[in-house]
């Protein structure tokens, strides 16, 4: 039986990795260790809670002494760290948190492993280290000339992706605290050994995602008759990969991936965030038959300050080293996503109830 230690278990991507590996290994028993931000959500993991091979630790990946304590306590035989401030917009507004919890959280938790994991030789056991990365390490890449109709590129095979060895040139204060904790980690395994992986993923879509980010975001508004606010000329292109694509992926990576490496993760589903958005609204539309859902609800806004351009993968090399591929096409997962948030309005109005007014009003008020 494995032991993961999941931090951040209570986000969007952490709480459907929680709920992956348990439907996929009967064997796994999960640590979930989350300071619950505004971000983390109990609420997600409601149906594992009286799993017995789950288990809940309300605390903060900087607290030295409350990560060793749970290192002590459950012995995992992975940690895949997913604890971290997320979003661009608020990383624009208050870049400081996200140096603190990014990246010191992560150098606390890589030292707190590091002392629970010394075998005394210079080793670490049969201990794994997983880092989630995000492809926004590597900058911005250029729209190519040719696109199809929804913005992705017309011509792959002569087109610039993200490799693992593209130079790292974050722009924003979320993608810098984040190129610096996958250092430490490389750093971390370098110098002293420590048994550590890295994935960098693209924008992951699905259910629990935060209404803050674009998906939720516009199909929340849209199901509302809200103003569907898109930065700038709404060209900017993301690609896009369903959740458990990437938790399979993790989990791929953690137990197969190879030490002190890099593994990119994506599915080649370049979009332009009109096309996302026009695709919300006609599901929208459809599923609910409400003829105020339309496109008259876009409005374009003053653009994201240092804004990237185009996000683009390629994840050839976990997939010719491991196997992994994406199973979920965009078109069905996109479909799944909008009829989740659709058929869970009480999820919604909990997480966007009180605090989130606040933000979302001093968000998109000057834009
Ligand atoms: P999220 O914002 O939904 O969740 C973050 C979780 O971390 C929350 O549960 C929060 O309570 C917890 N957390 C925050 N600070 C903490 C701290 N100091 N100690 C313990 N827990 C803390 O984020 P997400 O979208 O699920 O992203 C998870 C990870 O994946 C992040 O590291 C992110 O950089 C990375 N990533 C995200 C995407 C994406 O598209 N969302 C893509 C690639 C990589
Ligand atoms: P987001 O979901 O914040 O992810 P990231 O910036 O990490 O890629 O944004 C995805 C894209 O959508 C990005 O180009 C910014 C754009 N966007 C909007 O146009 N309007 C919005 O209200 C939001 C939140 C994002």
């Amino acid at each position: 039986m494995a032991t993961y230690l999941v931090t951040g278990g209570a986000g969007f991507i952490g709480s459907n990795f929680v709920l992956y590996m348990l439907r996929r290994h009967a064997d796994a028993r999960i640590v979930n260790l989350d300071a619950l931000t505004y971000a983390g959500n109990l609420e997600n993991l409601a149906s594992v809670e009286g799993d017995t091979r789950y288990a809940f630790v309300h605390a903060d990946i900087r607290d030295q002494a409350a990560v060793s304590a749970v290192l002590a306590e459950y012995d995992p035989d992975y940690v895949i760290n997913f604890a971290a401030e997320s979003h661009v917009d608020r990383s624009i507004e208050n870049p400081g948190v996200f140096a603190d919890t990014n990246v010191m959280g992560t150098v606390n938790l890589l030292n707190c492993c590091r002392a629970a994991w010394d075998d005394g030789e210079g080793g670490f056991g049969a201990h794994r280290y997983l880092q989630v990365g995000t492809d926004e390490v590597y900058g911005t890449l250029a729209i190519p000339e040719a696109l199809n109709p929804d913005g992705s590129p017309a011509d792959p095979a002569h087109t610039e992706y993200f490799r693992e060895d593209t130079p790292l040139s974050p722009h924003s204060p979320y993608s810098a605290s984040k190129t610096s904790a996958d250092l430490f980690v490389k750093a971390y395994h370098d110098t002293y050994g420590f048994p550590a992986v890295i994935t960098r993923c693209s924008n992951n879509y699905g259910p629990y995602q935060f209404p803050e980010k674009l998906i939720p975001l516009m199909i929340n508004n849209a199901v509302h008759h809200k103003a569907l606010p898109v930065y700038g000329d709404g060209l900017n292109v993301r690609d896009w990969l369903y959740v458990d694509d990437h938790c399979k992926a993790i989990d791929m990576v953690a137990r197969e991936g190879r030490l002190g490496e890099v593994y990119n993760v994506g599915g080649h589903n370049e979009r332009a965030n009109i096309y996302i958005v026009k695709t919300i609204i006609a599901e929208v539309a459809r599923a609910t038959g409400d003829p105020e859902v339309s496109e008259a609800l876009i409005t374009y806004v003053q653009d994201r300050a240092g804004h990237d351009r185009r996000y683009g993968m390629a994840p050839d090399k976990i997939r010719e080293e491991l196997g992994w591929y994406p199973e979920t096409p965009y078109e069905e997962g996109i479909v799944k996503t909008i009829r989740w948030y659709l058929d869970n309005p009480a999820w919604v109005a909990n997480v966007t109830s009180g605090a989130y007014q606040d933000y979302y009003d001093r968000m998109y008020a000057g834009k």
